[in-house]
């Protein structure tokens, strides 16, 4: 079979990557090719499958048509302009999120119209679609009230791949990810980019500031557990579903206090020393728009992975990204 993955030069892509290359196999069949498509040229993947790299803009049609000139059997679809980014710039965040997506869904509809060949389409959604009137704990099934244009042009993707996906123009699934921590690299322009850096470089003997207080919890998962998930949604059977295609992804609620002191627990005192805590209004009130609390018995009952604890997102980082 062959997968695609569209923003599979970024930090989940590449992942993602890495794990199918390993693993050679998605839902008992053989990947035979592997194409990453990314704006900037995808980083090298060790494998033993072909892997294209291919430099491609998802707002770009005939871009879009090209990288499904042969038929695809699973898309990964992450390609995005981060939640800071596209709060700071609309026309870009619009254009790639939601026209870009739009793209995304109209390809791999054709490919079902005119090759019989249904694609499954993994859709990386976001819990910035919940927030505003909703209630403090979210349950499975509440409104989508987002409070940023990213998580606006999320949901109204989630709304299509289910509209699509009734119609039978393609396999939707949509995962409503946490805060997938601790991202490797460099600080991007997502506003929860703190949510990895206290931790990421303070681990690595930089400084960190910390925008908002101890007391601010995160909903929040390890990019292990994402990467697990993303290929758990490929095998659930489409009917299991149900009636709708979109999903919070299981995480665990932490505040920032309590994640530096797991921090501590990991990798001893010298980290938190290096953070800085000067608060910015700008990332507070993003950040403050998004919940900090899910059930998602919905996810928990289809098989989805769940985090025990933010030592071990640390322990992950240590093994997987310094080592
Ligand atoms: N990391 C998180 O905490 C998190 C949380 C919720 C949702 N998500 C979603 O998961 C997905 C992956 O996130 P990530 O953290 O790996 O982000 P990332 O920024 O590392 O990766 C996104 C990739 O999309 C690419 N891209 C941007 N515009 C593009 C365009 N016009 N055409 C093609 N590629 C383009 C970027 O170059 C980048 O490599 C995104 O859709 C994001 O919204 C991530």
């Amino acid at each position: 079979m062959k997968i695609m993955i569209t923003g599979g030069g970024g930090f989940i892509g590449q992942k993602l990557a890495r794990k199918l290359a390993d693993i050679g196999q998605l839902n008992q069949r053989e990947i035979s090719r592997i194409a990453l498509a990314d704006i900037q040229q995808p980083d090298p993947v060790i494998a033993s499958m072909p892997v294209d790299y291919i430099k491609a803009d998802i707002s770009n049609k005939s871009d879009v048509a090209a990288l499904f000139s042969e038929e695809v059997d699973v898309v990964f679809h992450l390609a995005a302009v981060v939640s800071g980014e596209a709060e700071t710039n609309f026309d870009l965040g619009r254009r790639v999120n939601l026209d870009g997506s739009i793209n995304i869904l109209d390809a791999a509809a054709r490919q079902t119209a005119t090759r019989g060949n249904m694609p499954v389409v993994i859709f990386a959604s976001s819990v910035a679609v919940h927030g505003g009137e909703a209630p403090e704990l979210i349950s499975d099934g509440v409104e989508l009230n987002p409070q940023t244009s990213y998580g606006t042009q999320k949901a109204m993707i989630e709304l299509l791949l289910q509209d699509y996906s009734r119609k039978g123009f393609l396999n939707g699934r949509g995962l409503r990810l946490p805060t997938v921590t601790i991202r490797p690299g460099k600080a991007n322009r997502a506003a929860s980019s703190f949510m990895s850096s206290i931790f990421r470089d303070t681990l690595q003997s930089e400084h960190a500031n910390c925008p908002v207080t101890r007391n601010f919890p995160v909903w929040h998962t390890a990019p292990r557990t994402v990467v697990e998930n993303f290929i758990h949604a490929a095998s659930i059977p489409a009917a299991n579903f149900g009636y709708n295609r979109n999903l919070n992804l299981p995480g665990r609620t932490d505040t920032i206090g309590e994640m530096i002191n797991q921090m501590t627990e990991v990798a001893g005192p010298e980290a938190e020393k290096r953070i800085t805590w000067n608060r910015d209004p700008q990332i507070e009130k993003i950040v403050m728009g998004w919940r900090g609390s899910f059930r998602p018995e919905k996810a928990l009952a289809l098989g989805f992975a769940a985090d025990h604890s933010f030592a071990d997102s640390v322990r992950y980082f240590l093994e997987d990204d310094i080592a």
